[in-house]
């Protein structure tokens, strides 16, 4: 007989009257792609509906806002006042309850962090006057303190909302109480300065929020879902700890039908990544809020949420009764078939996050959610409407890295014999160097569930071998794809070909080669990384930077994690210096036109990556079909990689 291993995680929850089928719910992520007024287009739904078809229980749409006009924190929340947004909410609710899965609208208001209803014009409100900075390069906006008319228009607003979106077929709410949003800001000391019968008090800081909550459960009704989220603790300096979360948690038992505990708040941004934690923070680092809550209530059920993607852990989360509901957001990104996949006994295929932030960074400066592995996330209209490949080809791969192994694998999927070259012993390309890195573990494991993947197709993997011009020419492909690589950039600085100096990918593979005193010579994402990584091991590591600040690449949460990390770790970080020299006792370098010696044993340089170009062009007219992906093309990041990869592969065959 059949036996599931998670019988835990999939034992059905029912929370006021309703069904879900299993413990994984999918969390909130804010919405993309929609039209006029925010509304939902068909490439928004269709994120959702991913999910719905992946086997969560429950599928909930991120930051809906209650108030239109006073509410507004960024650019693109479904407006719950917008009655004209019906149609498309409908759609929306039908798109993820068709496949079995709970919709839920997740409720917002951003109070005194309103940063688009204030840019707007508009007054904002939150508990008490207070000014709000947000990240770094954000405009400092100055909230008032609410009136009492001001709050009776935030209940009525928030009622309204839960009945439109229940009008609308979503089965539960979501009211945000959490991460810095208003009712939070109520609930916390650092927002919260009234003096009033609001604030003071723990009884005077919940009134309001009891007040929101009590009015939309007796719009709702009992026998209708509600979830609210809080964070169990705000994490940083200055703020509650969990200590004041079971406390609220306990002001809320019974009045919701499940309590959400998250984590940190935007009033503090260094958090940030906290909250959504980052690859530098352990799996699951959150869970223990939730366990100590779970501790002290007695009617609500409790959820964990945070760096959460393994079905054991999830399991285990369960059934050692630390929470009664999952809630992935990163997760499912990542791979929505996550729940199937371990429903069924398939572990081995899911595709684990790997927390480096393309989805959110991208978010915050694209306005919508990628995926550094899952080049499908976002496009799940096109994937929907691929048709097949009208001719199948043969395609010959050179180079075994990230977008190598994903050219592979999505062109054999459509049928195509695929050929995958790679020069070294192994599949997985430069990125394979990571390996003993600790907070890469999910990387590696990633290159390991690409080349497991691959070997259960019938791809054929030829590794130790180099694709020349004449072996190509041998092979006679109809199509190559060229996924070389690249290779470091070699600086002309005097003493970079010294004894005591290493290439990145060379310290990675192996930290011995580092003395106890070691320079970096660029301080993008390999090179801070690096230093983190020898850091950890105990020694001495400084980063040299010519521009004014680290680079991220792009992505500004990566960026961010990378910064708590140096300073945690005490790494000293020289910015606008440029290196000079490297003897044997170090670097000389030069700052504001005065030279300095940073003394040490070992030098790295990390100062970027030269794609392949060379390589690649001597393969170029040996077929009649050539592309050139990854890094091959320019040297970036795995995201790069795996789409380009993806969209190249998906287009060899088509009929034209
Ligand atoms: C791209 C993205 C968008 C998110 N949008 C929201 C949102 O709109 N509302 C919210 O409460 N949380 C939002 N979150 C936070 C998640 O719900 C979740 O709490 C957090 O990511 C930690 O879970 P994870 O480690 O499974 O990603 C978002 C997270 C991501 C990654």
């Amino acid at each position: 007989m059949y036996q599931c291993k998670y019988p835990n995680l999939f034992s059905p929850i029912t929370l006021a009257g309703t069904v879900f089928r299993n413990r994984i719910f999918a969390s909130p992520t804010g919405l993309q792609y929609t039209e006029l007024k925010n509304r939902p287009n068909p490439a928004g739904i269709a994120y959702y509906e991913r999910k719905a078809i992946g086997g969560a229980a429950s599928v909930c749409i991120g930051d809906a806002m209650v108030d239109s006009e006073i509410a507004l924190a960024n650019g693109n929340h479904i407006l719950l006042d917008d009655e004209g947004a019906a149609a498309h909410l409908n759609k929306l609710s039908e798109a993820i309850t068709k496949h079995g899965a709970v919709a839920s609208m997740e409720l917002s208001h951003g109070g005194n962090a309103s940063r688009i209803s204030y840019a707007q014009g508009n007054t904002i409100y939150g508990p008490s006057a207070i000014e709000t900075s947000g990240f770094r390069g954000m405009v400092p906006i100055l909230a008032e303190e609410m009136t009492r008319e001001i709050m009776d228009r935030t209940v009525q607003k928030h009622v309204g909302a839960a009945l439109f979106a229940k009008q609308c077929g979503f089965g539960m709410i979501t009211l945000h109480g959490g991460h810095g949003w208003l009712l939070h800001q109520f609930m916390s000391d650092i927002t919260n300065k009234r003096t009033d019968e609001y604030g003071g008090s723990f009884e005077n800081k919940m009134r309001f929020p009891l007040e929101v909550i009590r009015a939309v459960r007796s719009a709702l009704g009992q026998n209708y879902p509600i979830e609210i989220r809080i964070s169990g603790s705000e994490i940083f300096e200055g703020g509650y700890g969990i200590e004041y979360g079971v406390e609220i948690a306990k002001a809320l038992d019974g009045l919701v039908d499940l309590i959400h505990v998250s984590a940190g708040s935007h009033e503090d941004p260094t958090v940030f990544t906290v909250t959504h934690p980052n690859m530098f923070l352990a799996d699951g680092v959150n869970v223990k809020y939730a366990a100590e809550i779970k501790k002290h209530v007695t009617k609500s059920k409790v959820a964990t949420v945070g760096a959460l993607n393994d079905p054991g852990q999830l399991e285990e989360i369960i059934a050692s009764g630390q929470a009664d509901v999952v809630e992935l957001a990163r997760g499912l990104i990542c791979d929505p078939d996550l729940p199937v996949k371990a429903r069924t006994g398939n572990d081995a295929e899911i595709t684990k996050c790997i927390r480096c932030f393309t989805c959110f960074s991208n978010l915050m400066t694209h306005k919508h959610i990628v995926c550094a592995l899952n080049p499908e996330i976002s496009n799940e209209l096109e994937v929907k409407f691929a048709r097949p490949a009208a001719y199948k080809k043969t395609v010959l791969i050179a180079g075994g890295g990230p977008a190598g192994m994903q050219a592979a694998l999505t062109s054999a999927k459509r049928g195509h014999k695929v050929i995958l070259c790679e020069k070294s012993d192994k599949l997985g390309g430069v990125l394979r160097c990571e390996e003993h890195v600790p907070f890469k573990k999910h990387l590696h494991e990633y290159l390991e569930h690409q080349a497991y993947m691959i070997s259960k197709t019938d791809i054929d993997v030829r590794l130790g071998t180099e694709v020349t011009a004449e072996y190509a020419a041998d092979v006679a492909p109809d199509v190559i794809i060229a996924a070389l690589g690249a290779t470091p950039v070699v600086m002309p600085i005097p003493g970079i070909d010294g004894d005591n100096v290493y290439f990145a990918e060379e310290i990675y593979k192996n930290s011995d080669l580092a003395g106890n005193k070691t320079v970096i010579l660029g301080g993008g994402l390999v090179g801070t990384e690096l230093a983190i990584y020898l850091a950890g091991l105990g020694k001495s590591v400084t980063v040299l930077e010519m521009a004014p600040e680290i680079g991220d690449g792009g992505n500004i949460l990566q960026g961010q994690s990378i910064e708590l990390e140096l300073k945690k770790l005490s790494i000293p970080l020289a910015l606008n210096t440029k290196a000079r020299e490297i003897t044997k006792d170090g670097v000389v370098a030069e700052y504001k036109g005065e030279r300095t010696m940073f003394e040490a044993d070992t030098a790295v340089s990390a100062l970027g990556m030269k794609p392949l170009h060379d390589a690649a062009d001597a393969l170029r007219f040996i077929a009649p079909e050539f592309h050139q992906i990854g890094d091959c093309l320019a040297a970036k990041n795995i995201y790069e990689a795996t789409r380009t990869a993806y969209s190249i592969a998906m287009g060899i065959g088509r009929a034209v």
